[in-house]
């Protein structure tokens, strides 16, 4: 069942960052020597449904991510993509299973525990982005330093301001400077999802989550933006989980999965095309 309201999941990601737990933000949660170093994720005989009652979205027997594995998950429209996406992140707990993220298994967290483990170790690109509407882009980029002490220190052990790496990011995402101190509700839908994507990847979390983040897309900002990606996630050793319908990209990854071909749920839900 959903921790929170599901208003509140599906409205924005400020809970994500923000007051929700604010004393637990700068908190680690883990020492990093306690992580092993195989599996970025673990997951076994997981069980999710939305409500009592409802059938199954998702039943899986196993799933297991090795730390800097490049993973790409399709699926139909519906098939429980975010949703899986959203259990991975520690937003909501599987009814049933375990599920070990980067060595932490998640359901022994408190959910001001989860959202501090994500801010510290995770960078999430959402399929609506969930960017703040009353921050400008830089601030929007910036916010998940606010709330981890880790991500703050990862960006200034490269010798760089919090500033200059959001600059940086934003500029290889081909945004332009004139941009950057707008709100983000005066850009476009494509640059908003890479506003998106430099809020994720600022101050190198283990993993990056990626919720079809090409889908507004065009095709040459879509190679470049991927591109990108797969670098920032390269160069910082990050395991990367990309969801999307673009078959075009499945090539650049490690490995590619089907939803449908190990969620034992999906042959009891009807599927679209
Ligand atoms: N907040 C919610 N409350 C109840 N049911 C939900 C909620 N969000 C999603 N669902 C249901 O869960 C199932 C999986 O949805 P999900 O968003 O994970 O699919 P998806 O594979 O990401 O689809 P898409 O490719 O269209 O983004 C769908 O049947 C959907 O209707
Ligand atoms: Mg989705």
């Amino acid at each position: 069942m959903p921790s929170r309201p599901a208003w509140l999941v599906m409205a924005d990601d400020l809970f994500f960052y923000a007051p929700y737990n604010a004393p637990h933000m700068t908190q680690p949660t883990q020492s990093p020597e306690m992580i092993p170093p195989e599996m970025a994720i673990d997951l076994r005989n997981v069980q999710f449904r939305w409500r009592p009652k409802m059938p199954l979205v998702l039943e899986l027997p196993q799933l297991e991510v090795r730390r800097g594995e490049r993973l790409f998950i399709k699926g139909a429209s519906g098939s429980g993509k975010s949703t899986l996406l959203s259990l991975i992140g520690g937003v909501m707990l599987p009814q049933a299973g375990e599920l070990r993220v980067l060595g932490q298994q998640l359901d022994r967290l408190s959910a001001g525990e989860r959202d501090a483990f994500r801010a510290r170790h995770i960078g999430f690109i959402f399929q609506m982005f969930n960017l703040l509407p009353y921050l400008s882009v830089i601030d929007n980029v910036l916010l998940p330093c606010h709330f981890s002490a880790n991500r703050r220190e990862s960006v200034r052990s490269k010798g760089a301001t919090l500033h200059d790496e959001a600059v940086r990011l934003l500029e290889h995402l081909d945004l332009s400077a004139s941009l950057m101190q707008r709100p983000v509700t005066e850009l476009s839908v494509g640059q908003q999802q890479r506003v998106a994507a430099a809020r994720a990847l600022i101050g190198n979390p283990e993993l990056v989550i990626a919720d079809e983040p090409t889908s507004a897309l065009d095709a040459d900002r879509r190679a470049g933006f991927l591109k990108l990606l797969l670098n920032e996630c390269a160069a910082q050793q990050a395991t990367l989980v990309f969801v999307s319908h673009d078959a075009a990209l499945e090539k650049m990854f490690d490995r590619s999965v089907h939803l449908d071909e190990i969620n034992r749920a999906a042959t009891a839900q009807p599927q679209e095309a």
